[in-house]
């Protein structure tokens, strides 16, 4: 487990992730109380004066964001949240999505997330000990999602694995369709990085192949996708998507790719 969110967190794939993950987490509250399940964690809370300076990542991402002159609702939501957490001064703090939902929990709503790194773990526990409502376990988010899932009704749930194993494009596509085929009113958000073709077309065949048979497709493309080594780009796949959902993507990754994009830079918003 080498990978380190630290080194990524407030960068242009957190913006698209974060602010679609605030809006189905609105959506979802608009239907009652609910229970959000995160199968990777990470820490919740990032100094962006840490290893993210040495990234230039946020710099590219977050940092732009709260520069912005104009913002979409979709996008704007979670600036707010961004300036909030920095009481207004400079942005140094970037919330990780325990910390963003843990704040928008209601009376009634729920939050864990699991982690698998014993001291990512330790400072999860820590970035939410104000927030009696969201709770952290250390273990595979995966399989514990899956069990968390099968205790409640209508979770919605955010997979956010680090695709530093070759087996997360398969176990990401196979939990997120185990949910939703037991639970039809579940909402399941899977991230992924686009970086070749080949491999998204793979992680969009595996999902087919594990029974899903719809979703909303909210890819931000910020060059073309034609290095595997790269990260061009990333995707937010939506299963069972509330009706906002589309459109929120489009705002979304629409101000990602035009404000953050190479030239040529494209939003690719689509149903499977
Ligand atoms: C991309 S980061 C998560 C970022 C977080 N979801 C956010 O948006 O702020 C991925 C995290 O998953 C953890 N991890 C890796 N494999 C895992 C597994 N099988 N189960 C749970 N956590 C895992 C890593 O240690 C890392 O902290």
């Amino acid at each position: 487990m080498n990978y380190r969110h630290s080194f990524h967190a407030g960068n242009f794939a957190d913006l698209v992730k974060h602010a679609l993950v605030l809006r189905l987490l609105a959506d979802r509250q608009a239907a009652g109380p609910v229970t959000v399940i995160d199968t990777h964690a990470g820490a919740g809370l990032y100094d962006l004066s840490g290893d993210a300076v040495r990234s230039r990542e946020a710099e590219a991402g977050v940092l732009r964001l709260m520069q912005a002159a104009q913002r979409p609702p979709a996008i704007q939501t979670l600036a707010e949240e961004v300036a909030a957490l920095n009481a207004g001064e400079a942005v140094r703090f970037y919330p990780g999505s325990p910390l963003l939902v843990a704040r928008a929990l209601r009376p009634g709503d729920r939050y864990v997330g699991f982690e698998l790194n014993p001291p990512v773990h330790d400072l999860l526990v820590e970035a939410l000990k104000a927030h009696d409502r969201a709770g952290a376990v250390e273990g595979d988010g995966y399989a514990l999602a899956e069990a968390e899932a099968r205790k409640v009704k209508a979770p919605l749930v955010l997979i956010d694995p680090p695709f530093e194993r070759p087996d997360d494009y398969l176990r990401a596509a196979e939990t997120g369709a185990a949910i939703t085929r037991r639970d039809p009113a579940a909402v399941v958000a899977v991230w992924t990085p686009l970086k070749d073709m080949e491999t998204f077309d793979g992680f969009v065949r595996r999902l087919a192949s594990a029974g899903v048979k719809s979703a909303l497709m909210a890819e931000a493309r910020l060059r073309p996708l034609n290095n595997p080594m790269k990260m061009n780009g990333c995707a937010m796949t939506v299963l069972n998507p509330p009706p906002g959902a589309e459109g929120a993507a489009r705002e979304i990754c629409g101000w990602v790719t035009a404000e953050l994009g190479d030239a040529g830079a494209r939003a690719e918003i689509w149903s499977l």
